[in-house]
C-alpha cells in the first residue's frame, strides 16, 4: 500500500482548509521561484524522465506532449507574435470519474501552481481552466482560490516572483459531456458550439483562437509541482515500467466502500479493492465483472481482472483500458445486459451529431441493446451489433464513436450465452402465450 509520505494529494478528502495558507503549510508553493529558475527545458525533461503520462483518459506521455509546443513564438499575418496557451480539462462528465472533483474543491493551489510551472514550461502566456458545468460548488472554490492566488502575487505579473507574467481563467461550461474532447473543449471556449474538430492540426500547432495550445488533465497538471519537488526518480519509483507514478483510483459500485483513493500505479485490482474498499459486496465470488477505467473501456470478466495490475498496459492486455481509472464494479446482483445498454443512451444523448456513424449508430445500437435487453430479438442480431460496432469504431472524427462501440463489444465478448439466454427466455414465453 502507497505509504502516507508518498502521498502527493495530501488533502484528498478535505480533512483540512483548502486556502492558501493550509496548502502552504502542507508544502504547496513552497519556492515556486526556484523550480521556475530551472528554466523550460529543465522542467520539461524532469517531466519526462518520470514517466508521467496523461491522466485524461488516453494516457500520451506528458512531458513529451509539452516538448511540442513552440520554442519561438509563431507570427501573425501582421508579425506580431501569437501568445501559446495551456487549457486544463476539468470536464470530468466520464460516467465514473470523479477525482479531478476532489481535486479541485480540496487541493485546488496544487492544480494553480501546477498550471503556473506546466505553462512556462510550455512557454504559455495563461491558462484556462474548463470546468464541468454542474460543478458548482467545486467552481466557487476554483475560482476563489485563484482569486487568493492573485492576491499573494502568485499569479499575474511577476508570478510569485519569478519574473515570468502569467494569469488562470476559469471557464464554466456547459454541461456538455463531449467539450471534454480536446477540440470540442477549444471551440466552447472560443464560444462557439462545443464539437470536436478532425486533427491534425494538433492544438500545439493551432489550438486556441490559433494560437499554439496543449490540453491536460486536472491530475496531470497538479501532481507536477511535487514531481518537480521530490524529483523524477521518486515519481518513477512507484509502478511498472512505462506505467509510472502515484494515481488516483476512484472506485464505486458493488464494494463494501466506495472511495477516491491514491495509489501505486500497477497495483493489482485485488489489492486495490481489499486495502481500500472493504472488499467485494457478499465476497470475491460474487464479483461478476467491472469496467476498469470509466464508461468508455470494455468490461472486463471477474476472472481476468482479479490479480491485474491496474495500469495502462495491464488493463490493455486484458482487452480494456485504464483510462481515466474510473472503477466500477459489477457483483453477480448487476443486470449486465441493462447496465451496458444504460450506458449505450448515454453516447447517444452525448454524441454531437456531426459524423453519420456516430450520429445514427448510437442511436441504432441503444435500441438493438434495449431489445437484447428485454430478449426481445433474434440471434443473429447479436452478430449483426457487434458488426455495426466495427463500423463505428474509428470511423468518426472523435474518440466517442469508439466509447460507444467498445463497451457493446465487451459485453458481446464476454456475456453472449447471458444475452442468448434472454432471446431463448423471451421467445419460450411467446410460445407459451400463443399456445
Ligand atoms: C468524448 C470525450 C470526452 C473526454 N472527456 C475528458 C474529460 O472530461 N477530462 C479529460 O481530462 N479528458 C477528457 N477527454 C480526453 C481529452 O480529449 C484529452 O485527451 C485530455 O484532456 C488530455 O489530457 P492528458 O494528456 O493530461 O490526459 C475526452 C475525450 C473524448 C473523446
Ligand atoms: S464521433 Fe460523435 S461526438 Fe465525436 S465528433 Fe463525431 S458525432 Fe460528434
Amino acid at each position: 500500500m502507497l505509504a502516507d509520505k508518498d502521498r502527493i494529494f495530501t488533502n484528498l478528502y478535505g480533512f483540512q482548509d483548502w486556502g492558501l495558507k493550509a496548502a502552504q503549510a502542507r508544502g504547496d508553493w513552497d519556492n515556486t521561484k526556484d523550480m521556475i529558475a530551472k528554466g523550460q527545458d529543465a522542467i520539461i525533461e524532469e517531466v519526462k524522465a518520470s514517466g508521467l503520462r496523461g491522466r485524461g483518459g488516453a494516457g500520451f506521455p506528458t512531458g513529451m506532449k509539452w516538448s511540442f509546443m513552440p520554442k519561438e513564438a509563431p507570427k501573425d499575418h501582421n508579425g506580431n507574435p501569437r501568445p501559446s496557451f495551456l487549457v486544463i480539462n476539468a470536464d470530468e462528465s466520464e460516467p465514473g470519474s470523479c477525482k479531478d472533483r476532489e481535486i479541485i474543491r480540496h487541493d485546488p493551489h496544487k492544480l494553480i501552481e501546477g498550471a503556473l510551472v506546466a505553462g512556462f514550461a510550455m512557454r504559455a502566456r495563461a491558462a484556462y481552466i474548463y470546468i464541468r458545468g454542474e460543478y458548482i460548488r467545486e467552481a466557487e472554490t476554483l475560482f476563489a482560490a485563484v482569486a487568493e492566488a492573485y492576491d499573494a502575487g502568485l499569479l499575474g505579473k511577476n508570478a510569485a516572483g519569478s519574473g515570468y507574467d502569467f494569469d488562470v481563467f476559469v471557464h464554466r461550461g456547459a454541461g456538455a459531456y463531449i467539450c471534454g474532447e480536446e477540440t470540442a473543449m477549444i471551440e466552447s471556449l472560443e464560444g462557439k458550439k462545443g464539437q470536436p474538430r478532425l486533427k491534425p492540426p494538433f492544438p500545439a500547432g493551432a489550438g486556441l483562437y490559433g494560437c499554439p495550445t496543449t490540453v491536460n488533465n486536472v491530475e496531470s497538471i497538479a501532481v507536477v509541482p511535487t514531481i518537480m519537488r521530490r524529483g523524477a526518480t521518486w515519481f518513477s519509483r512507484f509502478g511498472r515500467e512505462n506505467n509510472k507514478g502515484t494515481k488516483l483510483f476512484q472506485i464505486s459500485g458493488h464494494v463494501e466502500k466506495p472511495c477516491v483513493v491514491e495509489e501505486a500505479m500497477s497495483i493489482p485490482f485485488r489489492e486495490l479493492i481489499e486495502k481500500h474498499c472493504g472488499g467485494i459486496t457478499g465476497g470475491w465470488d460474487n464479483l461478476l465483472a467491472v469496467i476498469p477505467g470509466g464508461s468508455s473501456v470494455p468490461l472486463v470478466p471477474a476472472e481476468q481482472i482479479m490479480d491485474c495490475p491496474m495500469d495502462f498496459d495491464g488493463l490493455k492486455e486484458v482487452g480494456s483500458g485504464l483510462g481515466t481509472a474510473a472503477v466500477i464494479v459489477m457483483d453477480k446482483s448487476t443486470d449486465i445486459v441493462r447496465a451496458i445498454s444504460r450506458i449505450s443512451h448515454f453516447y447517444k444523448h452525448e454524441s454531437c451529431g456531426q459524423c453519420t456513424p456516430c450520429r445514427e449508430g448510437t442511436g441504432w445500437m441503444w435500441r438493438v441493446m434495449e431489445r437484447l435487453r428485454t430478449g426481445d430479438a433474434d440471434v443473429e442480431e447479436i452478430d449483426l451489433l457487434f458488426n455495426v460496432t466495427k463500423q463505428v469504431e474509428g470511423h468518426t472524427i472523435c474518440a466517442l464513436g469508439d466509447a460507444a462501440a467498445w463497451p457493446i463489444q465487451g459485453l458481446i465478448r464476454h456475456f453472449r450465452p447471458e444475452i442468448e439466454r434472454r432471446i431463448a427466455a423471451n421467445q419460450g414465453a411467446l410460445q407459451e402465450a400463443a399456445e
